[in-house]
């Protein structure tokens, strides 16, 4: 954890929770607030962080990101807070909202540098896709939330999830398709290590937001 800063360093067996409890929903987080000791690095989000095992590695290797992970199940906020502190992992705040609101209205304009959105719930059944996250007009709650050259990095093993989720993308204003660098592609979700124990193909995805 090269990129402590000397306060977290001495102070890290302290902190007491890495859960950020929001004092208001009904105005824009202060990311300051989340990370006082280290607020000038670039912010990344996980939508949906299940138990943490994509975050927490992601944030251990990259000391210099600020990782903020946002899941709607108490029990795998807590799990994720437990296993971090124990790790010593410090640049990871969790977040227990929805996560389409937590992106629409809490996260203060153009300032987070990556998405990323793995394996989200596929709702198998036609008549159940309009609860799908990455649907119309979730770009549109994306892009304003994203920094000019942000990324949105998307992973799943649902073949029609997936063919939706590319021609949401593709249509979106102000999206490119991009290319996942392989020290992402590496680091696996809980959900892809069973997926890929089960000899099950996933399908991954990047866009950046161009203008
Ligand atoms: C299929 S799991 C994938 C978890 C993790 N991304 C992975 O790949 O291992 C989907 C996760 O998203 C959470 N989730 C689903 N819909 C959500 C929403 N609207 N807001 C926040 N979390 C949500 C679920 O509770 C669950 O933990």
């Amino acid at each position: 954890m090269g990129s402590l800063t000397e306060f977290e360093v001495e102070n890290w067996k302290e902190v007491p929770s890495l859960i950020y409890e929001l004092e208001t929903i009904q105005e824009p987080v202060v990311w300051e607030n989340l990370f006082p000791h280290r607020p000038d690095f670039p912010i990344e989000v996980e939508l949906g962080s299940g138990d943490g095992t994509f975050l927490m590695d992601y944030a251990q290797s990259n000391p210099d990101i600020n990782v903020v992970g946002v899941e709607r199940l108490m029990g795998r906020v807590t799990k994720t807070d437990r296993k971090s502190r124990r790790r010593g992992i410090l640049n990871l705040r969790m977040v227990r909202l929805e996560a389409a609101y937590w992106t629409r209205y809490m996260i203060p304009p153009e300032s987070v540098s990556a998405f990323h959105i793995y394996f989200p719930d596929p709702w198998p059944k036609r008549k159940h896709h309009k609860r799908r996250l990455i649907s119309p007009g979730f770009p549109e709650i994306l892009r304003p939330a994203a920094k000019l050259g942000g990324k949105i990095y998307l992973r799943t093993d649902h073949r029609d999830y997936f063919q939706q989720m590319e021609e949401v993308m593709n249509d979106a204003e102000g999206f490119e398709r991009s290319v996942t660098p392989d020290v992402i592609s590496e680091i696996l979700t809980d959900f892809e290590r069973d997926f890929l124990a089960q000899g099950i193909d996933t399908c991954r995805a990047c866009y950046q937001k161009t203008h």
